[in-house]
C-alpha cells in the first residue's frame, strides 16, 4: 500500500497498469480496481481478483469528454449534455460502444459504461495510462470499500498495489444512467439524483430492479441488478416510517436483541442514549459513512439496524444500498 501522493507512487501505479497489472485506487465515490481497458488479459485479472461473475460488465474511466467520445459508438447530444453538466463526478453513462472497446470489458453487450471521476489520483492514473476499466475494489458480493484498509483486507494477496487516498468523500457508487434512448433510464441511483437528471435532461425513468428485487429469471437492464450485492456478514435490517416512531422501534428491537445475547448496532439520526449506535447527521453524512459502518462492524456485530430514509434525492441511493445490504428485509414502522 502506498499513499497516492507520495513521491513515485503514481508513477509506479501507471507503470504497473501499462504493464497489464491491476491497481486499486481512490475515487470520490468508492475505491476502484483498475486495469487497462484495451487488454483482454489485464481485464481478466480484475474479474479473477474479485471473483466477479463473467456477465457483469465494467465501467471505463476517462479523463475527458473527448476520450469518452472515442469509446462511444454514438455520442449523442443527451450524453454530451449530461457529461458537461456532471463530469468529473459520480455519474456513469451507458452508451453504445465503439468497436475499440473489447468484449472483456462489456461482457459482450453492445453498450459501454463511461465515467470521468472527480479525484486527482484517478485522473492522474488515467492521464498516465489511458482509459482504465475499473469496478469497485471488493470481492464480488461484498460491500464497496471506501478506505484503502478495506481494500487491503478484502483483496489481500490478490492484487499487487493499493493507492491510499484516505476516506472517499461521497461513499456510494456512481449513478448509472442508460442514455442510449431518448429518455435516460436510471440503472443504479447515486449522488447524481433523479431530480438533478430530470432538471438537466427533461425526464428520467427508473429501471425495474432498482429498489426492489427482480423476479426470478427476469432479464435485467443492467447485469449488476441481478447479482447479490453489498452484503456484509452481520444481519442487516432496514426500518422505514416516520423518524420518531422508527427510532423508538429500533431502540425496542435493540433491547430485545441484547436481552437475547446478541450484539446489535443502531444507525440513525436519533440520540440512542446508552446504546451502541452510530449517529449520522443527514443523508450526505450517512452516504459517506455507509460502507465503512457495515465493514467495520461486521466482525463484532450480529445485527445492524439501519434507519431507512425516504426515497427523495440522495436518499433513494441510500435506501437502495441499505435494502440490498439487508437482502430486502424491511420493517415498516408506521404503515408506510
Ligand atoms: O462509483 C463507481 O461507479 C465505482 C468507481 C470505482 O468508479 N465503480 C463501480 O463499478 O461501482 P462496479 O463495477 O462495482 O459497478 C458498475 C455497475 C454494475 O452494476 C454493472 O452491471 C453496471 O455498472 N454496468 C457496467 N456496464 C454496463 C452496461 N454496458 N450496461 C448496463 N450496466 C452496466
Ligand atoms: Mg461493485
Amino acid at each position: 500500500m502506498l499513499k497516492w501522493d507520495a513521491a513515485g507512487a503514481l508513477e509506479e501505479a501507471v507503470r504497473r497498469i501499462r504493464g497489464g497489472e491491476t491497481v486499486a485506487f481512490p475515487t470520490e465515490t468508492v475505491y476502484g480496481l483498475g486495469a487497462r481497458y484495451d487488454s483482454e488479459p489485464a481485464v481478466r485479472r480484475i474479474f479473477e481478483a474479485k471473483g466477479r461473475p463473467a456477465d457483469n460488465p465494467l465501467i471505463v474511466h476517462v479523463d475527458s469528454i473527448g476520450a469518452a467520445r472515442a469509446l462511444a459508438g454514438d455520442w449523442t447530444p443527451l450524453a454530451d449534455a449530461l457529461a458537461k453538466m456532471f463530469w468529473p463526478g459520480p455519474l456513469t453513462l451507458v452508451v453504445r460502444r465503439a468497436p475499440a472497446v473489447p468484449d472483456a470489458v462489456t461482457t459482450g453487450l453492445n453498450t459501454v459504461a463511461l465515467r470521468m471521476p472527480a479525484h486527482p489520483c484517478a485522473l492522474g492514473l488515467i492521464a498516465g495510462a489511458g482509459p482504465i476499466a475499473a469496478p469497485s475494489a471488493n470481492r464480488s458480493g461484498r460491500p464497496s470499500p471506501t478506505r484503502a484498509g478495506h481494500v487491503a483486507r478484502d483483496l489481500d494477496g490478490r492484487i499487487p498495489l493499493v493507492l491510499d487516498g484516505g476516506p472517499c468523500k461521497k461513499g456510494l457508487e456512481s449513478t448509472v444512467l442508460d442514455v442510449t434512448g431518448e429518455v435516460p433510464v436510471l440503472l443504479r441511483p447515486g449522488h447524481v439524483t433523479p431530480e438533478a437528471i430530470t432538471a438537466a435532461a427533461g425526464g428520467v425513468r427508473v429501471s425495474p430492479g432498482v429498489m426492489a428485487p427482480l423476479p426470478e429469471g427476469a432479464k435485467a437492464a443492467s447485469p449488476g441488478l441481478l447479482h447479490r450485492h453489498y452484503a456484509p456478514e452481520s444481519r442487516v435490517i432496514v426500518y422505514r416510517g416516520g423518524e420518531p416512531a422508527v427510532h423508538a422501534r429500533m431502540a425496542q428491537d435493540y433491547a430485545r436483541l441484547r436481552a437475547a445475547g446478541h450484539r446489535p448496532l443502531l444507525v440513525g439520526t436519533g440520540e440512542f442514549k446508552g446504546m451502541d449506535a452510530q449517529r449520522v447527521r443527514d443523508a450526505d453524512d450517512f452516504a459517506a459513512r455507509f460502507y465503512s459502518i457495515l465493514l467495520d462492524s461486521e466482525r463484532d456485530r450480529t445485527h445492524i439496524l439501519l434507519l431507512g430514509f425516504d426515497d427523495r434525492g440522495l436518499c433513494l441511493a441510500l435506501l437502495d444500498r441499505a435494502l440490498r445490504a439487508a437482502g430486502f428485509a424491511v420493517e415498516n414502522v408506521d404503515g408506510l
